[in-house]
């Protein structure tokens, strides 16, 4: 008899990122004009740089705690208070080595082999991929679109979480449709997973972008009591345009504290001393929030441009949403969302995730993300009215 050198079943059975299928085949080519990854097109603040440089340069190189540094913790504590007029102890603050690895110790806090999962789709894959690589079973429950808007039937999702649930996932803002979440939506789950012992994580990654004006977007935490099983996920990458410093937290009940270093301990054991001072600036230095709102103000603009620019095509549906970096949009009468997005960057020079990326439900849609100067979203917009005149 003979054993295949060859990974375990599950893992064979992950779906591998079609966003990274898609960009593979176009990076290293300088012709590409690039929407594909949800990340901004400049590089993180100097004042941000700076400060992870001088402990560089201090010699801030060993490891540090498992929660992360305590000055670190204090800050994203004193952070969510203001954000959210709640008095959130540090002790509940997790540090962990970006917002992926947030979710998947999370996961790895709550869900046992064979537990179910559900997650709100469409949704970033490692979301719902995450908890399948724990040996869950993920069940996906679908937004719907509304009189032109992205919609969550919260009575249905509800009727989902039965009490053999463990855990339910969402994501508000969402990539990539952009959906955000009313506040008597947020009440009325937390409710039912209060009554049922479900937990909830939410990941709230993209909580500073949303551009309706008011907090439609805020943090599940401000309608949660001191004991209810909720996790919150974040992040430096987006709100502060940190994607390659790997740095995020976990927002944990407090009776969970104990226990999590042990599973960071497991997973990355810390995150590096000099990538935290960077975030500590970010969040202390006043230039913190002048940066967040510069980046908001920048959004705001680059999204009409291309809102507008999509529309005067007269060919594409874009649902309404009101937060994250991303449109999500489908383009009449070209279903194959992997064909489209392969044909854009072959022959047109523009970079987009195939709406597939982010399960069945995205099949036949695209996602742009919008965190680009207005002149490449200009170019970008004429490269696709390039590709609908040819046919
Ligand atoms: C919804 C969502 N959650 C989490 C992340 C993770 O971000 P990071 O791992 O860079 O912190 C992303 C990144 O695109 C995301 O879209």
């Amino acid at each position: 008899m003979s054993f295949s050198p060859t990974v375990r079943p599950t893992v064979a059975a992950l779906t591998s990122s079609r966003i990274r299928d898609i960009a593979n085949a176009g990076m290293g080519r300088s012709d590409i004009a690039a929407f594909w990854f949800g990340e901004s097109d400049e590089p993180t603040p100097q004042f941000i740089r700076e400060a992870a440089q001088n402990a560089l340069a201090e010699g801030e190189t060993f490891y540090t705690h498992n929660l992360g540094l305590p000055q670190l913790r204090e800050a994203i504590a004193e952070y969510e208070s203001r954000l959210h007029g709640i008095a959130l102890a540090s002790e509940r603050i997790a540090v962990t080595g970006s917002g992926v690895s947030a979710l998947m110790i999370a996961g790895q806090l709550v869900l046992s082999p064979g537990d179910k999962a559900v997650v709100v789709t469409p949704v970033w894959p490692n979301i719902a991929e995450g908890p399948r690589l724990i040996g869950a079973e993920v069940v996906r429950h679908p937004l719907t679109i509304e009189n032109g808007r992205w919609t969550l039937d919260t009575g249905r999702l509800i009727e989902t979480l039965t009490p053999d649930t463990t855990l339910v996932i969402l994501n508000a803002p969402n990539n990539p449709t952009g959906f955000t979440m009313r506040p008597e939506d947020q009440k009325a789950i937390l409710e039912h997973c209060r009554r049922h012992g479900i937990w909830v994580l939410s990941d709230e990654v993209y909580e500073r972008l949303v551009f309706d004006g008011t907090d439609a977007a805020a943090s599940m935490i401000r309608h949660a009591e001191p004991d209810d099983r909720l996790i919150l996920v974040n992040s430096f990458s987006k709100a502060w345009r940190m994607t390659g410093w790997r740095l995020g937290w976990l927002t944990l009940p407090e009776p969970m504290m104990s226990d999590v270093p042990k599973v960071i301990e497991y997973n990355t054991s810390c995150t590096p001393a000099f990538a935290q001072r960077g975030a500590i600036a970010a969040l202390t230095d006043p230039q913190g929030e002048d940066a967040v709102n510069q980046l908001k103000a920048s959004l705001g603009a680059a999204r009409t441009t291309l809102l507008e620019g999509l529309a005067a095509t007269g060919r594409i549906e874009v649902p309404d949403a009101d937060g994250a970096m991303y449109a999500f949009f489908r383009i009449d009468g070209r279903p194959d969302d992997m064909a489209v997005a392969k044909t854009l960057v072959r022959e047109y020079g523009l970079g987009l995730a195939p709406g597939s990326a982010f399960g069945p439900e995205g099949e036949g849609w695209l996602r742009w993300c919008y965190a680009a100067r207005p002149e490449r979203i200009a170019e970008g917009v004429e490269r696709l009215n390039r590709f609908l005149a040819d046919g």
